[in-house]
């Protein structure tokens, strides 16, 4: 008989140790290596498949062939529905993670009692809370009298045993992916090799039969808790439930979809009753705007097939310190550090004695690099105090060489802003044909010279006047 080893995990990425150490070198997190048992280590299959056993043939089959109708269930609820791409895809798996206290239960149990509603059979298991709570939510909710099943239960055999009894469900809901356990693996709850095995056994059943299931886990900083990027790559889709503390909205981002596209958002508001659907997130964003401080830049945005107008504040000032800071919130401080040093290379505009403060307005976060121009704008309006005009909106990429390059869906992007009551905009060169109002009052520079010298002469415009 093989020797017993104990070997470490890593509780946030799953890399294998054979000895204990303070830092995980696959992915550089401190303090998540947890001695677990060989048996149930990561690559091993549950202890009746190790002894050697001969391989059963499986049927090959083609890829034309019969598909279920219907493949999807869509709950209804729009913002959820676009997040993951037209509904909850039959016989896949969904993980939806998020910070504890941030909605996701909230979030589940409103899509639950949609389908419900539409006579599909839903089961909602909850790992983490007793049924009377999750009856005091729904009451909450004002959805108790949906016909939603309802267990509170955290082995996973049970609840494999459970659901498959009657009629098989279309959507499972597993809250959280943390809590469970199967008999399968011999480490505690919540280790990388449960929360593994445990979301491998459910993803099967999920297969095998074609019902939906629904993973919920918890992003913890702590990395004491598995963390849910273990299970990413074994489940089709994965849905982030974000917000800020202090704001109300919440954005359901997609970072993984097997059956959709991987760029769109939807985007709540949590209220006293629930999610709230906020299907114009524009208006939410642009909604506490001081349209004539100087720093304030509209950025003209895209998340996946939609338009969204947000505000970029920039505040640059005199710096006490030696060196001095550049703090971000919502965009990629290495990008800022980059339009700082065009800004400096080729367009004389100095920071290196300035502390530069950089905000997307309402912790919305950007990934686009159009981005560039709107921060620029805001950076040297910042710097200079001139405020820009309170109706312009800017999108555009800046390369290094300071030159500004076209960004997809200009059109879109202009259309938004009119229909928000913006009249003019700063965008690219090149870009695709725009027509439209806006469109024929846009300013497009070539260079970033060009356009800061048209903010700084909109200095000399005031002295005239
Ligand atoms: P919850 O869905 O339990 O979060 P998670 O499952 O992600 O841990 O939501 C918890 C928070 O949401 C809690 O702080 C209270 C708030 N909330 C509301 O503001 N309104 C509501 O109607 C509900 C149900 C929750
Ligand atoms: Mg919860």
């Amino acid at each position: 008989m093989a020797k017993t080893r104990t070997q470490f995990i890593c509780q946030n990425c799953g890399t294998v140790h054979t000895r204990w150490a303070g830092k995980c070198d696959a992915c550089g997190e401190w303090n998540t290596l947890i001695e677990e048992g060989t048996s149930g280590g990561i690559g091993s299959g549950p202890a009746a498949m190790r002894s050697a056993r001969k391989g059963r043939p499986v049927t090959l089959t083609t890829l034309s062939g019969e598909i279920e109708d219907a493949p999807r269930i869509a709950s209804g609820i729009g913002e959820l529905d676009r997040a993951t791409g037209g509904g909850f895809v039959r016989g896949s798996a969904l993980l939806v993670g998020g910070d504890p206290g941030i909605g996701k239960s909230t979030l589940l149990t409103q899509a639950a009692a949609a389908l419900a509603g539409k006579g599909h059979r839903i089961v909602y298991v909850s790992g983490e809370e007793a049924v009377a709570q999750i009856r005091l939510r729904a009451q909450r909710l004002g959805v108790a009298d949906s016909a939603v099943e309802l267990a509170a239960e955290t082995n996973v055999e049970d609840i494999l045993a459970t659901i498959a009894e009657g009629k098989r469900p279309d959507l499972v809901i597993l809250d959280s992916i943390q809590t469970l356990w199967t008999d399968m693996a011999e480490s505690a709850p919540g280790t990388v090799t449960q929360v593994r095995s445990s979301a491998q056994a459910l993803i099967r059943y999920a297969k095998s039969t074609g019902a939906a299931i629904v993973l919920v886990g918890h992003v913890t900083k702590e990395g004491q808790i598995a963390g849910p990027r273990v299970v990413e790559h074994m489940v089709d889709g994965v849905l982030y439930f974000e917000g800020e503390g202090g704001h109300h909205y919440r954005i359901l981002r997609t970072v993984k979809n097997r059956f959709g596209p991987t760029d769109e958002i939807g985007v709540f508001e949590m209220s006293d009753k629930g999610l709230r659907e906020v299907s114009n997130p524009s208006e939410l964003f642009l909604g506490e705007r001081h349209a004539k401080s100087p720093g304030a830049a509209v950025f003209a945005g895209m998340e996946g097939t939609r338009p969204v107008l947000v505000e970029i504040q920039a505040l640059v000032a005199p710096s006490p310190l030696g060196t001095p800071r550049r703090a971000v919130v919502g965009w990629d401080s290495p990008r800022l550090a980059m339009v700082l040093a065009v800004l400096e290379a080729h367009c004389g505009v100095r920071f290196a004695t300035h502390d530069v403060y950089l905000n997307v307005a309402g912790g919305y976060r950007i990934s686009e690099p159009a981005a560039d121009l709107a921060v620029a704008a805001a950076l040297v309006s910042s710097l200079t105090g001139l405020a820009l005009p309170a109706d312009c909106v800017y999108f555009g990429e800046i390369s290094l060489s300071g030159a500004i390059r076209p960004v997809a869906h200009a059109q879109q992007r202009l259309k938004e802003a009119e229909k928000l009551g913006f009249g003019e905009a700063v965008l690219p060169k090149g870009s695709e044909e725009i027509s439209g109002g806006i469109g024929s009052r846009a300013f497009q520079p070539a260079t970033l010279t060009d356009l800061v010298v048209r903010i700084a002469g909109s200095l000399r415009r005031n002295a005239d006047d």
